[in-house]
């Protein structure tokens, strides 16, 4: 099996290439990844020179090199985890957004289309559904939710859904997309809350908590994500959307105190900053059908991978350290100039 897995050097993707690696030796896995400031290629540093494993420099976008990839690799499944993640920067700039997210999408399918797949995999965010209100603890998101969004972001990847389902009812391309809610663990790039405030606590700069600190978001560890891929592009039905999440809804308030507690830091850190545009207030997935359909359900409790995450970020220092400096951007030259 010959897997293309777009955007490998971010977060989720990364952990995912090390999952298929490690679950299914025979497979080979083709990371495609712009390395834009959120993709770092020392993250792949220990499976670069795995036999199994290609790392490919191109822009989802580019449609000449997209398909010059198809063409010496005839994938057979394409998983897209390729876009710009952050809603901070999509308030700020939502062009590049509108471009990775959906124009990035639109030109992977028309090449899968082309060459021939067996499946196309979206990776979406539950953020598709817009927000749940605090004060009803007993709504949930199904895949029916109607999708509603507050950021570029959200649109932008909604503008994806949408896009692959129009794929496969007009062209009948065989896709699915899956829906998680905010993940966490190893090599989450630290602009986000979670890394962002094991950084900054190590190094005892402020905690900037947006607003009051009440908004609610569901936390799953990054590698039962990458499980429920992995058993929907081998088990998934075609045409299907899954939601992903584990009934683990937490405060960021309260995400900031544990992470100030752990580190036995002080809570003085923490400073309330101006709120989010349009600050989406709860998210929280129901998981009934890819538990029922699949038989996926999460392994790793809240307490046991916060544990693992932060361990993970006092072991990798350097990995946190050459982001936050900005050395990070010299590796891919490093690695490269010489090949
Ligand atoms: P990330 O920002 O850490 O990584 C994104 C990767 O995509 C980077 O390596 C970047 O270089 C690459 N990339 C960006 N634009 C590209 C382009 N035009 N061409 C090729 N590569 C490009 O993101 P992440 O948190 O790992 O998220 C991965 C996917 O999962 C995204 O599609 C995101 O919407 C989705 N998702 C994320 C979460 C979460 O909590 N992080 C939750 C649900 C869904
Ligand atoms: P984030 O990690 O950006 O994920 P998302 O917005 O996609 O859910 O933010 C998680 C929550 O934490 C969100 O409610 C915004 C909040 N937040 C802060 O309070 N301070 C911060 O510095 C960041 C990055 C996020």
């Amino acid at each position: 099996m010959n897997i293309i897995v777009t955007g490998g050097a971010g977060f989720i993707g990364s952990n995912f290439i090390f999952h298929l690696l490690r679950k299914y030796p025979d497979y080979r896995i083709i990371c495609l990844d712009k390395l834009t400031y959120a993709g770092n290629l020392s993250t792949l540093k220990s499976v670069m020179n795995n036999a199994h494993f290609r790392f490919v420099k191109a822009d989802i976008c580019d449609r000449k090199a997209v398909e010059t990839l198809f063409e010496e690799e005839k994938p057979d499944i394409v998983v897209n985890f390729a876009a710009e993640s952050h809603v901070d920067r999509s308030i700020e700039t939502p062009e590049i957004f509108l471009q990775t997210n959906i124009i990035g999408t639109a030109v992977l399918m028309d090449t899968c289309r082309k060459y021939g797949i067996q499946r196309y995999h979206q990776v979406s965010t539950d953020e598709v559904y817009g927000d749940l209100p605090l004060d009803r603890p007993d709504l949930f998101f199904t895949e029916t939710t109607p999708l509603h969004t507050s950021s570029p972001y959200s649109s932008s990847k909604a503008g994806a859904d949408l896009l692959v389902l129009a794929y496969y009812r007009t062209y009948g391309l065989p896709v699915t997309i899956s829906r998680c809610s905010n993940n966490y663990g190893p090599y989450h790039f630290p602009e986000k809350l979670i890394p962002l405030m094991i950084a900054n606590a190590l190094n005892d700069k402020p905690l900037p908590v947006y607003g009051e600190g009440i908004n609610v978001r569901d936390w799953l560890y990054v590698e039962d994500h990458c499980k429920a891929i992995d058993l929907i592009i081998h088990n998934g039905k075609v045409g299907e959307i899954y939601n992903v999440g584990g009934h683990n809804e937490m405060r960021n308030i309260d995400i900031v105190k544990l992470i100030c507690r752990k580190l036995g830091k002080s809570e003085s850190l923490i400073t309330f900053v101006k709120d989010r545009k349009g600050h989406d207030m709860r998210y929280a997935i129901d998981p009934t059908k890819i538990h029922q359909e699949l038989g996926w359900l999460p392994e790793t409790k809240f307490e046991d991978g916060i544990q693992k995450t932060i361990r993970w970020y006092l072991e990798n220092r350097k990995w946190w350290e050459d982001i936050i400096s900005g050395e990070y951007r010299n590796y891919y030259e490093k690695m490269y100039s010489n090949r």
